[in-house]
């Protein structure tokens, strides 16, 4: 072996990672019955972490453990309202006896429910967003990373958006939600680095799920996208799988606070 692959397979040691594998690993993704959430879950769960995906519609979650039944790690659906503290106890205390602490952890769902005129949002409107898309990460960051610190080894990811870098029309609430997302990502990174916990965001642009069909279904929205966005068309779910599990495995043990943008070059310009 030479000295290249003798220094990648000491650092895969002491981060008790195999090469391509996240065998043994412990995963909670919210969100993971549909759209961007299930498209993680599934690398996940094909690189072997066993995972456990959370939303409110337990149909939903057990139609896709079931589509997942033959990947090598295990995908176990939970019924949860991430914008509930006791909802989110429970998750993870289900997750820790299931398959044991969590190593990897996706803060994946969120809700658009505050669109609208800036000057039309209610206050009940921004306090139930905040819950949802912020303060639901906080908390199972609480509930969860003490025991990665222990363990001096953990990642988390942060889904967020484009919308949360640059402002999205009609979208006060959900773009700085997502900005505080971005702005905690990287604070909780410098936290948490000394113990080797990494926190990184995602930034998807637009892609093809329910949560978006608002603007994928307009056409004038779409003709506007492509004359503007280098890729000219939506992104599909599974292309965000790819750098969700780059940011959980082996292979990105250098990489924390980062903000990764995944949208066809629309915020290149
Ligand atoms: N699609 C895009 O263009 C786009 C762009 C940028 C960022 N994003 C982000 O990507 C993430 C996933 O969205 P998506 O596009 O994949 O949409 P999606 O297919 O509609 O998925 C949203 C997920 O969030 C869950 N969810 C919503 N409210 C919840 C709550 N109160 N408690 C627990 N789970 C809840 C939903 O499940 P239940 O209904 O079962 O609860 C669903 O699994 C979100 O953070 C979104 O902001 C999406």
């Amino acid at each position: 072996m030479g000295k290249f692959c003798a220094t990648i397979s000491i650092q895969q040691k002491e981060f008790g990672l195999s090469a391509h594998s996240l065998e043994g690993k412990t995963a909670l993704v919210t969100g993971g019955g549909r759209g961007i959430g299930k498209a993680i879950a599934y690398r996940l769960a094909e690189a072997g972490a066993n995972v456990v995906i959370a939303s409110r519609k337990l149909e939903n979650l057990e139609s896709t453990a079931h589509e997942f039944r033959d990947l090598p790690g295990k995908t176990a659906p939970f019924a949860c309202h991430v914008g509930r503290k006791s909802d989110l106890e429970g998750l993870v205390t289900y997750t820790e006896k299931l398959f044991g602490p969590v190593d990897i952890l996706v803060n994946n769902s969120a809700t658009n429910i505050g669109q609208g005129l800036a000057l039309e949002v209610s206050d009940e409107a921004i306090l139930k967003t905040l819950e949802i898309n912020v303060l639901a990460a906080h908390r199972l960051i609480k509930l969860t990373v003490p025991k990665m610190i222990e363990r001096k080894n953990g990642s988390v990811i942060n889904v967020a958006s484009i919308a949360g870098l640059r402002p999205q029309p009609h979208g006060l609430v959900y773009s700085f939600t997502k900005a505080g997302l971005i702005m905690m990502t990287r604070v909780w990174a410098i936290e948490f680095g000394p113990s080797n916990v990494r926190v990184n965001a995602i930034c998807p642009g637009l892609i093809e799920t329910e949560f978006s069909s608002f603007f994928w279904q307009d056409e004038k929205h779409m003709a506007a996208l492509r004359t503007s966005q280098p890729i000219p068309r939506t992104g599909k779910p599974e292309e965000i799988g790819g750098i969700a599990l780059f940011l959980a495995g082996p292979e990105s043990t250098f990489v924390t606070g980062q903000t990764f943008v995944i949208d066809g070059g629309a915020t290149a310009k």
